[in-house]
């Protein structure tokens, strides 16, 4: 199964990634991710990646095309991945699927623009494995730490609320197109992401008729 998360900053597209891979047994790719990873390691996509991150703006076409092409043919997307952040415009989607890059179901998580800033300045991030926490709503079972690798939690720089502002402006200006891109090629389910986390995981598994 190929799946695509939508939705805006802060809807809780890397939190239902991390439950979906852990479900469904197959990789997330958050280009998200990839990107942090590349400037922490001072790579030459990390380096053309650190002006837009860090003023919330979008980073190029092409560095998300070559980088999510490479990573969709490795062996362990085989069975199917889930794409996390990524289609963000028009013109990647319509790459996505020039490419022959098959999508079954692509998930809208809803969300209310109002609660996006409580959520970004509770979230803590693992600096090693990007997974993401919240102090109140999904807090890590030792303060601190990740769950997962046990690395230091820490707060994304893009979360400052005058840069998540941005973002969402980003998001409503370039990504939302999306959602009637994949409505007319009939893949698009709506999710309200407004709910608790555990909830909003069992409507997304209902939508993509998933057997767990
Ligand atoms: P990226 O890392 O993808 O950020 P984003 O899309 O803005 O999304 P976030 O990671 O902020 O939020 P999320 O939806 O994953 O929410 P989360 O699960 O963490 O991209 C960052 C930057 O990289 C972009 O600005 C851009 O510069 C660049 N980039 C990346 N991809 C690109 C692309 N394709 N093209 C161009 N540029 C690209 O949840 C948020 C918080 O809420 C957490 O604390 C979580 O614990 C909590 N939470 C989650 N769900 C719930 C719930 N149901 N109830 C209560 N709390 C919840």
């Amino acid at each position: 199964m190929n799946l695509i998360l939508l939705g805006a900053p802060g809807a809780g597209k890397g939190t239902q990634a991390e439950l979906l891979t852990e479900k469904l047994a197959i990789p997330a790719i958050s280009t998200g991710n990839m990107l942090r990873e590349a400037m922490r390691n001072g790579t030459e996509v990390g380096k053309k990646a650190k002006y837009y991150m860090d003023n919330g703006l979008l980073v190029p076409d092409d560095v998300i095309l070559d980088i999510v092409a490479e990573r969709v043919a490795q062996p362990d997307c085989k069975g199917g991945f889930i794409l996390d952040g990524v289609p963000r415009t028009l013109p990647q989607a319509e790459a996505l699927e020039r490419k022959g890059v098959r999508i079954d179901h692509v998930v809208s998580i809803e969300i209310d623009d109002s609660v996006i800033e409580g959520r970004m300045t509770g979230r803590r991030v693992c600096s090693k494995c990007g997974a993401s926490y919240h102090v109140v709503a999904n807090p890590p079972k030792k303060e601190g730490c990740c769950d997962l690798c046990g690395s230091e939690l820490v707060t994304r720089k893009d979360d400052a609320p005058e840069t998540v502002r941005r973002r969402l402006e980003v998001y409503h200006q370039q990504t939302e197109v999306l959602k009637d891109f994949y409505r007319n090629l009939g893949k698009l389910r709506l999710i309200d992401g407004n709910q608790p986390i555990g909830k909003a995981n069992e409507d997304i598994l209902a939508a993509i008729e998933a057997k767990v």
